[in-house]
């Protein structure tokens, strides 16, 4: 029912020659699974990414997008640049770029709202920092960064979301929720898109799981009702830690 997708998240890491090489040994080590596999490699890769998994069902999509169709915003990248070099799913509100680069809810949701006027698909990043989770806000923070950011668009634009729930103590710090913690938080996510829109809305949403998914934790994580998968970061570098997060989604 709904598309299990495994999204890696390259950050700024490869040069183009290291690129390639992930890319070339990732296709040749793809197992077979249901689940949409994507990687985003930074700007400067991603036309030669494109190309060079022609061939492969690897969808390569971006990290980042500006709101605007293009203009005096020195070094970024729009919409249509994306879309003309064949990349259909952008990454937004990632907490990396929310924390240096001063991206808030305002700003992500007119970037989201420019990704679904130009059908590119959106993968969403939120999640609660450390400070909210002890302070038991983390519902509280979670619910308002999806009312803010996502919850004007219309019912149309939901078939270009993707959400991806990414706990912020848990992002490269080899700290993983509990499996538990991950679909209480999904469970909670979708019932307050089920509650804003509808329920055939909220049940046909993809929500990813990411912060520190590996090979080891991936199959209890995935195994969960309302996980659909996971964006990876460190993990997704090395094609074999890649490829058995993939496995263990299938
Ligand atoms: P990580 O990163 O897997 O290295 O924790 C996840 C992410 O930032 O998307």
């Amino acid at each position: 029912m709904r598309t299990n997708i495994v999204a890696g998240n390259w950050k700024m890491n490869k040069t183009a020659s290291e690129t390639d090489a992930l890319l070339d040994e990732l296709a040749a080590k793809l197992p077979d699974s249901s689940a949409e596999v994507m990687v985003a490699p930074v700007f400067v890769n991603l036309a030669e990414a494109v190309r060079r998994m022609d061939t492969s069902r690897i969808e390569v999509i971006a990290q980042n997008m500006h709101f605007a169709d293009s203009g005096a915003f020195t070094g970024e990248v729009s919409a249509d640049m994306l879309l003309d070099i064949g990349i259909g799913t952008v990454i937004l509100g990632h907490s990396e770029r929310r924390a240096y680069f001063g991206e808030d809810d305002q700003l992500l949701a007119k970037k989201v709202a420019q990704a679904v006027k130009k059908g590119l698909r959106s993968i969403f990043c939120f999640g609660e920092e450390l400070q909210d989770r002890k302070a038991g806000k983390h519902f509280e923070v979670v619910a308002s960064q999806l009312k803010k950011a996502l919850f004007g668009l219309p019912v149309s634009a939901w078939g270009k979301i993707v959400l991806a729930y990414e706990p912020v103590w848990a992002i490269g710090t080899g700290e993983t929720a509990s499996p538990e913690q991950a679909q209480e938080m999904h469970a909670f996510i979708r019932k307050i898109v089920s509650d804003a829109y509808t329920d055939a809305v909220a049940q046909k949403v993809s929500i990813l799981y990411g912060g520190s998914v590996k090979p080891e934790n991936a199959a209890e994580i995935f195994s969960k009702p309302d996980v659909d998968g996971g964006l990876i970061g460190g993990a997704s570098l090395k094609a074999d830690d890649f490829v058995a997060i993939i496995r263990a989604i299938s």
